[in-house]
């Protein structure tokens, strides 16, 4: 089987990534009728999916190194059928907010695994292409969530818009059946004499397999990493840009839009159900137009002008959204639908241009090679847990601070992260992991290593 096609069925992962993180938005209008559930309800369910992920990261690193990549990317894969069937048949709130908890925790094991197991099939000339394959995948699992809700919008059928997401969990679970463990894996634990059949099987010829063996256990006698060395420099200073980069992106309210996108159309006055969805499949498609021009971009105009530039951007919309809201309360004004439409496009655009794509870049690419895994994973689960925060209280924020309250938050957050990026954020385009090592051994004042 080919590299390419092992990637893509390990890409898979991302699509149930967005299309479970994404197809909440439309079934929520639908299940809170049926379900009768108020706003703490609605963010529970909702949060569910971050809090489960939280734990699913937290959990992965451990997992992949004792059972292997292609296992828990394996095992996400149940958790995702599994969890799926028992939203479409969930009786309760109870009942649904579980059966969201496990997907969650599918969506952390896939989120942290499948790129890890991307990177070490991949050869090192298609590695970063590859892995962005993945990133690809999850706005486009969100896309397809919009559209599912929007087909099955004239029907109310919530079940099956939850449900639906079993069929990919079925292609991804048959999927990695076929396709061979991470050679890296195999080397870690022993089974050379496999990992060479592996490398061999994927067309790699003979003198470089054993180069590659060799350079595969070089790089893991410098990768002991534990999560106690993220305290200690330079670890500690890549760190501090990693978790902030990770909080940073979810406080600045990126899924306030993503998850709740149809319910913020209906604040602004669109009343029919179809059209408030209609408008999400517009966001969704501006999400991956923006994070294909972003992967584009990132290697030739380099990962800080993309985030001021795009920070700056949210910034701004998030100003707009705050004006519409603020001076039409109660969207009787058709005006005021227009700008909030056209904000909430800009909006993610320019989060997809920036922080979205960057901050999962930065995460695999910043931290000391001693320390990768671990600090990795402790990202992952910074993201998932802000997430979470962030879902659970967005629309209680709204009952206490109003739309426009609500949403200045999220501006004046966004200045912070501007103001973060500019001063903490190294470039790191074009440059060696070993050269970026330096860039923090520099910042803590320590001895450069030769
Ligand atoms: C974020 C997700 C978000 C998605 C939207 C990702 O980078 O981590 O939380 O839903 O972008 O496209």
């Amino acid at each position: 089987m080919s590299v390419r096609r092992i990637a893509l069925i390990a890409a898979i992962g991302g699509l149930l990534f967005g299309y479970d993180t994404g197809i909440i938005a439309g079934a929520l209008l639908f299940a809170r009728e049926d379900l009768s559930m108020g706003a703490f309800e609605q963010g529970l369910v909702v949060a569910m999916v971050p809090l489960g992920a939280a734990f699913g990261a937290l959990l992965s690193g451990r997992f992949s190194n004792r059972y292997g990549r292609r296992s828990v990317v394996g095992a996400a894969a149940v958790a995702f059928l599994l969890g799926s069937l028992a939203c479409a048949v969930a009786p309760s709130v109870a009942v649904l907010a579980a059966a969201r908890f496990v997907l969650g925790i599918a969506v952390g094991f896939a989120s942290a695994s499948c790129p890890v197991y991307i990177s070490e099939v991949a050869p090192p000339t298609q590695r970063g292409r590859l892995v962005s394959l993945f990133q690809l995948a999850v706005v486009v699992g969100i896309l397809v969530a919009y559209l599912v809700a929007l087909a099955l919008e004239p029907s109310s059928d919530w079940r099956l818009m939850l449900g639906l997401g079993a069929v990919p969990a079925l292609l991804l679970g048959l999927g990695m059946t076929r396709v061979p463990p991470s050679p890296r894996w195999l080397a870690m634990v022993g089974r050379d004499d496999e990992a060479r059949g592996v490398m061999a099987s994927l067309g790699m010829p003979q003198r470089e397999v054993d180069e590659e063996l060799e350079g595969i256990h070089a790089n893991l006698r410098a990768e002991q990493g534990t999560f106690r060395d993220l305290l200690r420099q330079p670890a500690r200073a890549a760190l501090v840009v990693g978790i902030g980069l990770a909080v940073l992106q979810q406080v600045t309210g990126i899924n306030t839009v993503i998850y709740f996108a149809p319910s913020i159309m209906e604040f602004a006055g669109v009343t029919s159900k179809s059209a408030a969805i209609l408008s999400t499949v517009g966001v969704g498609l501006v999400n991956l137009a923006a994070t294909i021009v972003a992967i584009r971009l990132v290697d030739r105009a380099g990962r800080r002008p993309l985030l001021i530039v795009g920070i700056s951007g949210m910034v701004l919309a998030l100003l707009a959204l705050t004006a519409g809201f603020a001076l039409d309360p109660d969207g009787k004004d058709g005006a005021t639908a227009v700008v909030t439409v056209g904000a909430l496009m800009a909006y993610v655009a320019a989060f997809a241009i920036s922080l979205g794509p960057i901050f999962w870049l930065l995460n695999g690419e910043i931290y000391p090679l001693r320390e990768r895994g671990a600090a990795a994973a402790a990202g992952t689960t910074a993201n998932w847990a802000s997430n979470f925060v962030v879902s659970l209280t967005f629309l209680p924020l709204i009952a206490a601070l109003g739309t426009p309250g609500a949403f200045g938050l999220y501006a004046g957050v966004g200045v912070v992260a501007l103001i973060f990026c500019i001063t903490l954020v190294p470039e790191t385009r074009g440059r060696t992991l070993q050269e970026i090592e330096q860039i923090w051994r520099r910042r803590a004042g320590m001895a450069s290593e030769a």
